[in-house]
């Protein structure tokens, strides 16, 4: 789950990281209140899940309270790369001296963790990694050590800072790796940490990502979840315990197994290019497919307005395939008049002379039952074609 600038402020705040006062706002008139309470020079920022929003006119620098009302005004509602802005952080101003850069990220190649500093910060980042490497320190940290004092302080120095802020910024990465480990983030990045022309270190803008395998460990990361913009389907395959990805094709996925499923979207995917279709989504009913599971996953899938036809895809294990071709006449029972594209079945496995026949007594019009994954992919995509 990636965060928005504000609630990293306040994670970076709870782990005593050096922010700047600040508080996000939905409307003009909060925004006004905000800088009115923090009180002189405010930076009215857009909270957008996206990057590059100082260049799209999204940070804006506003004189007093009234001011912060108008500049709120015309950040609301600012479409930024296809996001649209609904609330902003009013934050206090700093008088900015310099511009670091300081991230911890998980990476995946080297199984580690990796640290990127640079002197060089603000919002050409990009640029200075690509055209001057040399002043970005890339080091790897073993997870079971961490960083302690003197690591910090290398590294520091390797990002090419002045050495009147190198102890202050190396206390500043300590704190980050801890607030990093403690929240189980995969991302923590301070683009710009800033040095004020009084000699302070503040962290003034945050991105965060936290690790949602890790989620069971952290209750209070629940109140991070940003409802409005979660894909309504996934979020009611994730009320239903289903593991849901919705995709941008026509063809409907059930399979059992993440494997089979992730060979059901290649094998569709082929067929699909003769018709100009794709899959539709990535739905894993797992191994127990209950008729209620089964009925949840026909569900949300016949939900999805882009979906033309169906097909499940699903290899007798434990559940034997009487079983889950029970599931599927009873799933269609529980949906009655719900249940409108046609469904393409590719039963194998376990007790799979059963589960056919049963499928072929339902003699349900909208089911078609194919022997092979590549002929019921290759009906499918036909049928989502049409
Ligand atoms: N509180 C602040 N006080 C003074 N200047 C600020 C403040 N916040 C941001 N700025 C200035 O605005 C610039 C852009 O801000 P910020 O880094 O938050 O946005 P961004 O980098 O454009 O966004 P993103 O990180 O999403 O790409 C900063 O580099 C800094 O110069
Ligand atoms: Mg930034």
């Amino acid at each position: 789950m990636d965060l928005f600038e504000y609630q990293a402020r306040d994670l970076f705040e709870s782990h005593r990281i050096p922010v700047l006062a600040g508080a996000v706002a939905t409307n003009p008139e909060e925004a006004e209140l905000i800088a009115a309470k923090i009180g002189g020079k405010v930076v009215v920022k857009a909270q957008v899940k996206i990057g590059g929003r100082g260049k799209a006119g999204g940070v804006k620098l506003a004189e007093n309270a009234s001011d912060a009302k108008e500049k709120a005004k015309a950040i609301l509602g600012m479409d930024i790369k296809g996001h649209i802005v609904k609330k902003v952080m009013i934050a206090q101003a700093a008088p900015i001296d310099s511009e670091y850069y300081l991230a911890i990220l998980l990476d995946r190649a080297n199984r580690n963790f990796l640290v990127m500093a640079s002197v060089a910060g603000g919002m050409e980042i990009e640029e200075v990694a690509h055209k001057t490497p040399e002043k970005l320190a890339r080091v790897g940290i073993d997870p079971n050590t961490g960083i302690d004092k003197s690591q910090a302080i290398e590294i520091i120095k390797a990002g090419q800072f002045p050495t009147d802020v190198v102890d202050q910024v190396a206390e500043v990465l300590i704190k980050l790796w801890e607030a990093f480990i403690k929240e189980d983030a995969t991302l923590m990045e301070i683009n710009p940490l800033v040095k004020s022309l009084d000699g302070k270190i503040i962290a003034l803008d945050g991105k965060v990502t936290l690790d949602d395998n890790s989620s069971f460990r952290h209750p209070d990361h629940e109140s991070l979840i940003d409802h409005g913009s979660t894909n309504p389907l996934e979020a009611l395959a994730k009320e239903k315990d289903l593991n849901y990805v919705k995709l941008d094709g026509q063809v409907g996925i059930i399979g059992n197994g993440a494997g089979l499923v992730m060979s059901t979207l290649d094998v569709v995917a082929y067929a699909g290019e003769k018709y100009g279709v794709k899959p539709a989504n990535f739905l894993d009913i797992g191994g127990g497919a209950s008729a209620e599971v089964m009925a949840d996953g026909l569900s949300i899938i016949l939900r999805d307005e882009d979906v033309r036809s169906v097909f499940v895809n699903v290899f007798g294990g434990i559940t034997s395939c009487d079983a889950v071709a029970n599931g599927i006449v009873q799933a269609l029972k529980i949906l009655g008049n719900q249940a409108t594209k046609p469904i393409v079945v590719r039963l194998d496995g376990n007790n799979v002379d059963l589960g056919r026949k049963i499928l072929n007594e339902a003699n349900h019009p909208l089911i078609e039952q194919l022997d092979t994954m590549d002929g019921a992919a290759a009906k499918a995509a036909q049928l989502a074609a049409k």
